[in-house]
């Protein structure tokens, strides 16, 4: 397996499959609410992908690792568990923290993307995790551009989380991504500036952080249903996840939509316009 780099016709097909992707979660914002289940939220993505977009929800019978076959079509990893949760038939309750990850098939390129959503009225330290998380997340995009390594993302995610006095999970990590689900390179969430493979104009992979209150040891959850994580000290954990692009001159995101939060006033302060020319 080796890195794939995207022509025109395929930065093309993982545009539309990354905007299908964001748009599902656009969708399923207005029905995570207290009493809905994740089984529900399961089924109405489902729904949306199959009949509305024309598209496969890639989770489906998904295969990663060797492990059983994925039962649902999205992920919904609640509280302290920390990815891959299997959605069912427990209703969501107030002040829960419920990552919705999701992965649109379409034309065969793949788009993957996760937020956190509170339910109801969330307490401040689950809102400070979610937000610092989102902010994490795009510490790790804006580096994105020709020439950087990817330590250089890893890194930046890894200081700011830490700084907040957060940990980083290390056992998973974002991925390259097209018409293979998991491709290479591996993208780590941590990391040494200047280390691991440089990024080249094409490479379309994900970056997504997953951060815990507490400690970052994670352990399989008492579901033992093969997939769902947990953090091993019961912490509360967040995630999201954008599908980004290498471009000539930086970035863009894949998984945006109508619905995606704006990115934090930071990026924009980042990103140095052009000098006017002085006639
Ligand atoms: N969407 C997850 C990711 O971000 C992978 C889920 S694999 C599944 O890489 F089988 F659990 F769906
Ligand atoms: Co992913
Ligand atoms: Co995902």
């Amino acid at each position: 397996m080796t890195i794939t780099y995207k022509d025109a016709d395929g930065i093309a097909g993982m545009r539309l499959a990354g905007r299908l992707a964001a748009e599902v979660l656009d969708y399923l914002t207005p029905f995570v609410v207290p009493g809905v289940t994740t089984n529900a939220l399961d089924k109405l993505a489902h729904d949306y992908i199959v009949d509305v977009q024309g598209g496969i929800p890639a989770p489906l019978n998904y295969r990663g690792g060797g492990k059983i076959p994925y039962p649902k079509s999205i992920c919904t990893s609640v509280n302290h568990q920390v990815c891959h949760g299997i959605p069912n038939d427990k209703a969501l309750k107030k002040g829960d923290v419920v990552n919705i990850d999701v992965t649109v098939i379409k034309n065969s390129w793949h788009g993957d993307t996760s937020r956190m959503f509170i339910v109801g009225e969330g307490s401040i330290a689950a809102k400070r995790l979610c937000s610092v998380t989102y902010e994490a997340m795009w510490h790790g995009i804006r580096m994105v551009k020709p020439g950087i390594h990817l330590g250089d993302i890893g890194f930046a995610i890894q200081r700011f989380a830490e700084g907040q006095g957060y940990s980083v999970v290390r056992e998973f990590c974002g991925h390259g991504i097209g018409q293979v689900f998991h491709e290479e390179p591996q993208v780590l969430h941590y990391g040494r500036p200047g280390t691991l493979e440089m990024l080249r104009e094409g490479m379309t992979f994900t970056i997504e952080p997953m951060i815990n209150a507490g400690r970052k040891e994670i352990k399989d959850g008492p579901e033992k249903d093969g997939w769902t994580i947990v953090t091993a000290d019961r912490s509360l954990s967040a995630q999201w996840e954008h599908t980004v692009l290498v471009t000539p001159t930086g970035y863009e995101v894949l998984t945006l939509s109508a619905g995606s939060p704006p990115a934090p006033a930071f990026v924009a302060e980042a990103f140095v316009p052009a000098s006017p020319a002085i006639a």
